[in-house]
């Protein structure tokens, strides 16, 4: 189990170092072992930096990680190395993913060698074939370069990587957004059942309603980097207006005097200056509560 608690990310302007962008702010969230999270919102709303804290790939500015009960954030040297491999990613960007200067077959084997994981020829040769199969590439492409795969093939190959040592937890970062929709449905199969199989927790993050509720046995939606709403079903049932407002974007369009976000406090709810539903206490940040099978933070369910 992979858990975050009170995450929080600033980034400092590299033009003026006063200036801070809070990425992520006060996140709690946890995902089991074979259980899959989709974490959807708009864009720059923070889910790749979520993502990226909970795979100990940044340092949270405030909050820790958690894993399987060990603090991930306070780990260093061998001990981190020790565990590395169980985390990985797949992200929108598959060409990036890859040495452009070795072939698929030598990325594919990478994490085997880093982790001293297979001891001769042979045993490579077999793990090759394994992943490469696993995967559906042909066996011949395993010796092409990224830029001779065409981008479902490459991200295959990518997922072969990720896979390969039976990782307990995986970020899939829009994994198939850039891929025509009939690879997109194959890559997914592919990584459900996968991931199902080796029973690895998945934070699936992705801008499509219908593939979070494909993905997710819980949903998260994520507003100006906080969780606002999250639970089993939250997209058929939406309670918080901005849940409610990407499942049904037509729905609120024409609400009436909408407020200039001059008008907010610093600590208003992220959502104040288009909801429809606001009340004068949405000025002050709602904390989460539990509500039935959901977390939300809204002040309308309290
Ligand atoms: N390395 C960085 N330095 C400064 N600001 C950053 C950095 N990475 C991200 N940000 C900012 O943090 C915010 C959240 O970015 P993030 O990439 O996490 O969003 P996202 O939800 O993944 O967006 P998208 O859906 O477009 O991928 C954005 O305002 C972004 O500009
Ligand atoms: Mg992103």
């Amino acid at each position: 189990m992979i858990e975050g608690v009170g995450l929080s990310k600033n980034y400092v302007s590299e033009y003026n170092r006063k200036m801070l962008t809070h990425a992520v702010k006060d996140v709690d969230i946890r995902i089991d072992n074979g259980e899959t999270l989709a974490l959807i919102g708009e864009s720059g709303c923070g889910k790749s930096t979520l993502g990226r804290m909970l795979l100990n790939l940044i340092p949270p500015s405030q909050g820790e990680v958690l894993f399987e009960g060990n603090c991930l954030t306070k780990m260093r040297g061998a001990e981190l190395r020790a565990i590395r491999w169980k985390f990985q990613i797949v992200s929108q960007h598959p060409d990036s993913a890859l040495n452009p200067r070795w072939t698929v077959a030598d990325s594919i084997l990478e994490p085997f060698r880093i982790h001293g994981k297979i001891t001769g020829g042979r045993d490579q040769k077999q793990e090759l074939e394994r992943l490469i199969d696993l995967v559906g590439l042909e066996p011949g492409q395993a010796a092409r370069y990224p830029h001779q795969l065409s981008g479902g093939e490459l991200q295959r190959a990518v997922i072969a990587r990720a896979i390969a040592l039976d990782p307990a937890f995986i970020v899939c970062d829009e994994p198939t957004s850039m891929l025509d929709v009939s690879i997109q449905a194959s890559i997914i199969r592919l990584l459900q059942a996968r991931q199902k199989e080796i029973g690895c927790g998945c934070l699936f993050i992705t801008h499509d309603i219908q593939l979070a509720k494909i993905m997710g046995d819980r949903i998260a939606v994520m507003l100006g980097g906080q969780i606002i709403e999250e639970g089993k079903r939250i997209l058929d049932h939406p309670v918080h207006p901005f849940t409610q407002k990407i499942v049904s974007p037509g729905l609120n369009e024409t609400a009436p005097d909408l407020i200039p976000a001059c008008e907010c406090s610093n600590h208003a709810c992220s959502f104040l200056t288009s909801c429809p539903s606001r009340i004068p206490r949405c000025n002050i940040y709602p904390e989460m509560q539990v509500c039935g099978d959901r977390r939300i933070r809204c002040h309308l369910v309290s």
